[in-house]
């Protein structure tokens, strides 16, 4: 009995010193495993007399619970230890000297919605947003995409689920539903066109990829106004697409194409050339080692929508675009993954972010 008592001692004086996991972890399988000491005296068990157990087992069984749960106590300790040591080191020290200057980095996106919106301030357009969490009417039917329309299984929607007497809500898909709330309000509020908006912001489609992640970021443009032709269209996208790529040398083609909500409907691509095997957008893309990447989709505001949002199509015209913001960033500053956008690694911010202090302008540069 007493060898026992001895041998409990000793394993938990030695468990309660075991200064590391793997310490403790040696002292287990010398006490408990296959081969452990304690195991070893458990198997004696079998070979007792009834009698001889009655009296031997307990203090057996007992070692063995003591050793047990000496073990989880001490590994629970040691474990909150490393816990502790961790989190000391990995802490963000808030006093660190501000004569450092900033230490943190403008993302990718917000930059080149920036440099947009400074782009089309200079042309006159002002900045409107819209909700995120939209109603069905906003985000498809005033856009001419009735429920039975295909372009809403072409859109892979993010629905809220149902609720009694409630408007049917989701996820916008595009930045589009702001083009009718813009209209609107001036309805509303009794103002007149000439509207011009940029509306930048997040849209959401269920789809996942190395190009494509459920929630991105598009720019939508919109103009009403009397008289507006698709004249003012070109002009207008050749200018930003100039301001924003920094080169005169821009070249858009224009592909007729199909939106509900344009009428007629117009894909924009970009010429670019091939320069030390790299595209770099500009100059004519039917040039031998050119080609052409599609960068907007556009068209005149479907007269079924100027009509949906209180307005007289017979009165105002306009046009209307809308494009990928992330897309935009990765053809002008070289990224090639778009899932790098969302990662928030740092190593990758300070090799692509862009000064806080350093804020676009048309006179100073819109690139940064
Ligand atoms: N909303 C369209 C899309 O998400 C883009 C677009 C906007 C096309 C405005 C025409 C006019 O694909």
């Amino acid at each position: 009995m007493t060898e026992i008592s001895a041998l409990k001692a000793g394993l938990i004086a030695d468990i309660e010193a075991a200064d590391t996991l793997d310490a403790l972890e040696g002292l287990r399988v010398g006490a408990l495993g296959k081969n452990g000491v304690v195991t070893g005296l458990l198997k004696t068990l079998g070979g007792m007399s009834p009698e001889e157990r009655l009296e031997k087992g307990p203090p057996i069984q007992d070692l063995r619970e003591s050793v047990t749960a000496a073990i989880a106590e001490r590994k629970a300790a040691l474990e909150q230890a490393a816990l502790d040591a961790r989190l000391a080191s990995e802490k963000v020290d808030m006093t660190l000297p501000a004569d450092l200057g900033p230490q943190g980095s403008v993302h990718a996106v917000s930059q080149v919605m920036d440099e947009l919106a400074e782009i089309f301030a200079d042309l006159g357009f002002s900045v409107a947003t819209g909700p995120e969490i939209e109603d069905d009417w906003h985000n498809f039917t005033a856009l001419n995409i009735p429920e039975t329309h295909p372009a809403r299984a072409m859109h892979d929607t993010f629905y809220f689920p149902d609720e009694e007497g409630q408007k049917k809500m989701l996820l916008r898909t595009h930045t589009s539903p702001v083009q009718i709330r813009t209209m609107e309000s001036f309805v509303a509020s009794g103002q007149e066109p000439p509207i011009r908006i940029i509306a930048p912001g997040r849209v959401y489609r269920s789809d996942s990829d190395a190009t494509h992640t459920p929630m991105f970021h598009q720019i939508e443009g919109l103009v009403i106004d009397k008289g507006i032709t698709l004249g003012h269209l070109k002009w207008t996208l050749e200018t930003f697409l100039k301001a924003f790529f920094e080169r005169e040398d821009i070249v858009l083609r224009l592909r007729p194409s199909y939106f509900p909500f344009t009428e007629p409907s117009v894909e924009v691509d970009v010429g670019y050339t091939l320069t030390n095997g790299q595209r770099v957008i500009g100059g004519d893309g039917d040039a031998p080692g050119g080609g052409w990447l599609e960068v907007l989709g556009s068209g005149m505001v479907n007269r079924r929508v100027i009509e949906a949002c209180g307005l007289d199509p017979d009165e105002w015209q306009g046009f209307a675009f809308g494009t990928g913001v992330d897309r935009l960033a990765m053809l002008k500053y070289g990224m090639n993954d778009l899932r790098a956008f969302f990662d928030g690694d740092l190593r990758w911010l300070k090799h692509y972010g862009f000064s806080a202090l350093d804020v676009p302008t048309l006179s100073g540069g819109v690139g940064a």
